[in-house]
């Protein structure tokens, strides 16, 4: 079975309530009938509802940033996953480069998050990625099996069910440097090893490990066609309408 394509924008700080409903005007009628891959959009947590009642009964599909590994509590600034379900998110991007280069995230909190989103039935895409510094000193392969490993530690193969990862190379992110799909493809392969060894051979085939980057209209074609890309996690040009859809349709 041949898996499905993922395409998701990662909005990051991006856009208000009113430009959320704006961008779905202008992006929906170009996806429509569009059913070859997923569409997923995760932007900012006020912007939810927005996006929510926009894509009602569409084929794009709402995630969120991050998500917490409680369900309540005494966490200002975090969110619940029992909160993000009950208005209809999907997915949660968890231990993105970002949250991990400022906001504290490790290796350790990923695993809490992922764990508690699958709990919960939501479908994590958990983030890997190696700096620039660890790719040139060719620690890439440490460095991702590493934050595979610690972020995988304890969950079984029937609660992994909806795992998705994104490989993120720290250093193609916002830069306009992309990964080469050569480059992509081997890093998805060690990725898809890890989680054989964790979670068995069977469950690596059906793994779904999108690249993120620099992915733009121009490349998403060439990434896309690798065998190992299993789809995309967009930041900037999945903040234009056009762009996005013409990502989307590679
Ligand atoms: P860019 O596509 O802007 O490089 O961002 C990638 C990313 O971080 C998606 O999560």
């Amino acid at each position: 079975m041949p898996r499905i394509k993922l395409i998701a924008g990662n909005w990051k700080m991006y856009k208000t309530p009113d430009q959320t409903r704006d961008f779905f005007h202008h992006f929906l009628p170009l996806v429509t009938h569009h059913d070859r891959d997923e569409i997923l959009i995760c932007p900012p947590f006020v912007d939810l509802h927005a996006a929510l009642e926009s894509a009602e009964g569409t084929n794009v599909m709402i995630g969120s940033q991050n998500i917490h590994w409680a369900n309540e509590g005494a966490f200002t600034g975090e969110i619940s996953p029992l909160v993000l379900q009950a208005i209809g998110v999907t997915h949660a991007i968890i231990g993105h480069s970002e949250r991990r280069q400022y906001f504290g995230e490790t290796d350790d909190t990923v695993n809490l998050r992922l764990k508690n989103a699958l709990e919960a039935g939501l479908t994590p895409i958990v983030c890997v990625g190696e700096v620039l510094e660890e790719r040139e000193a060719g620690l890439t392969e440490d460095v991702l099996r590493r934050q595979c490993t610690r972020a995988f530690h304890k969950v079984s193969t029937k609660k992994a069910d909806k795992l998705v990862v994104a490989y993120e190379p720290v250093w193609a992110i916002g830069t306009g440097k992309t990964a080469t799909p050569q480059m992509a493809s081997d890093a998805h392969a060690l990725i898809r090893g890890e989680a054989a060894q964790t979670f068995g051979h069977e469950f690596a085939d059906k793994l779904r490990i999108l690249y993120g980057g620099s992915v733009k209209p121009e490349n998403a074609k060439a990434l896309m066609s690798e065998p190992e890309i299993d789809g995309a996690l967009v930041g900037g040009a999945s903040l234009e309408p056009k762009s996005f859809a013409a990502i989307v349709h590679y």
